[in-house]
């Protein structure tokens, strides 16, 4: 169970000078999800360096435990998978316990989908509101069976069926979970399964998917990505090295951004162009973000950022970006609120079903900070002060269980003249359980 839901914790940030040094954030989330998840699949001892470790993630660890694998921690970010082989996953005894985690459940749910298991699927209050019809209804095509609660929420129970039935799938939202849970289950269906993306979404179970041996390519056609993968798999042991998250990153980016007198690297950052959205926006603010020593990480291309206190200017940031940074948007938001003009954000609709509503939740949030913000359906509209500290406020935000709320308002109560109440810093513990130790050590320098 995570410890979100049972021990809330509120934290007062204060403004405490610039951030200066070298920091090195934890392995990427989706990236770690994969690694267990792949490994766990695959014939032989995997091995991973890097991992997140993440309640999200180790979510994902016990889920594939209860399913047969076996996934031993031997040092710090140092993991060993034992995996069962494509379609060799057990009958759990045990409910999933997702937690606060949509990428463990929707792609667990794929990996479910095409083997002869039946599983229940259970998560806090936040994932249990989130939406699992989008993965459903295509893994159902497949010949999965599912019971759901109300309104197709969690908790619900599925059956898988071995081998799954291949189908082709033109996604209806930019999502790289459904994407992902289909070609999971595509794994054991029999014969090639085909997932059509209009936009392109953050492609690591491609990528990860191939250095385990898997039959999967990509051709583009009529301006779509078109992927297919070829069923009853046989996965090879890997040994993969996961890069810094560029979303856990991106806080502090901004924050060295926003605070005068600022110089920070940050090691290791993973830039993935389907990733990396965030910076390309900051860089069109006027943010002075360069990248050191570019190079190659397990298939990966990383850089060290070194990022300098800037002036920024709004923008109106281009929604063909959206996907590339679906997560950044409330820091992107927070940069917003200090920048001098106007910031323009549209086509945002799918943050309103993220761990919270984001759009609703961050203009509250913001607002409490004393920012100017207007919530439109799609986006949000933020004039900034011009380089200004934001006034700050007594009232404590509300941060709904959603780690990336909680972590936004910390920087902008950094980034504020009297500080801001952060209701609940729990939920942090779900990606970046460093956070607040490493944001108290780049400012104490
Ligand atoms: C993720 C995909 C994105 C993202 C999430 C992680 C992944 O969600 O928001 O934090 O690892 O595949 P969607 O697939 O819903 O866009």
């Amino acid at each position: 169970m995570s410890a979100n839901s049972t021990y809330p914790r509120s934290r007062r940030f204060i403004p405490a000078g610039p951030l200066k040094g070298r920091i090195r954030v934890p392995g990427d989330k989706s990236i770690s999800h994969r690694s267990l998840m792949f490994g766990a699949l695959a014939v032989g001892e995997t091995r991973v360096t890097g991992l997140l470790e993440g309640e999200d993630v180790m979510a994902t660890a016990a889920a594939l435990r209860a399913m047969g694998a076996t996934i031993e921690r031997e040092a710090e970010g140092a993991w060993s998978i034992h995996g069962v082989g494509v379609g060799s996953l057990l009958q759990p005894q045990v409910a999933l316990e997702m937690g606060n985690s949509g990428t463990s459940t929707r792609l667990l749910m794929g990996l479910v989908a095409s083997h002869p298991i039946s599983t229940h699927f259970t998560g806090d209050a936040s994932l249990s509101k989130r939406p699992m019809g989008r993965v459903t209804e295509p893994l159902g095509l497949m010949g999965a069976a599912f019971e759901t609660s109300p309104g197709g929420t969690l908790p619900l129970t599925e059956r898988g069926l071995s081998p799954a039935v291949p189908i082709t799938y033109r996604l209806p939202v930019a999502s790289a979970q459904v994407k992902s849970a289909i070609l999971l289950a595509g794994l054991n269906a029999a014969g090639v399964t085909t997932v059509i993306e209009p936009v392109p979404t953050r492609d690591h179970t491609e990528r990860m998917l191939k250095g385990f041996g898997a039959d999967l390519w990509i051709e583009e056609q009529n301006g779509e990505r078109v992927i297919r993968i070829r069923g009853e798999a046989e996965l090879k042991r890997q040994t993969i090295e996961v890069p810094g998250d560029p979303s856990s990153a991106a806080f502090f980016v901004v924050a060295a951004l926003l605070v005068p007198g600022s110089d920070l690297v940050i090691e290791n950052v993973g830039l993935n162009p389907t990733r990396a959205g965030l910076f390309e926006a900051l860089r069109q603010m006027g943010g002075q973000i360069e990248e050191l020593e570019r190079r190659e990480v397990g298939g990966e291309t990383v850089a060290d950022l070194h990022v300098r206190h800037s002036m920024l200017s709004g923008i109106d940031v281009d929604p063909a970006l959206a996907p590339s940074m679906i997560d950044e948007f409330p820091i992107l938001f927070v940069a917003a609120a200090l920048a001098q003009g106007r910031t323009v954000t549209t086509g945002l609709e799918e943050l309103r079903v993220k761990e919270s509503d984001r759009i609703t939740a961050m203009a509250e949030a913001l607002r409490l900070a004393g920012a100017r913000i207007e919530e439109r359906e799609d986006g949000l509209v933020i004039d900034g002060t011009g380089g200004d500290p934001l006034p700050g406020g007594s009232e404590p935000i509300v941060t709904h269980l959603d780690h990336r709320i909680a972590m936004s308002m910390a920087i902008a109560g950094h980034a504020s003249r009297t500080g801001v109440e952060v209701d609940d810093t729990s939920p942090i513990a779900t990606s970046f359980p460093q956070f607040e130790a490493l944001l108290d050590g780049a400012t104490a320098n």
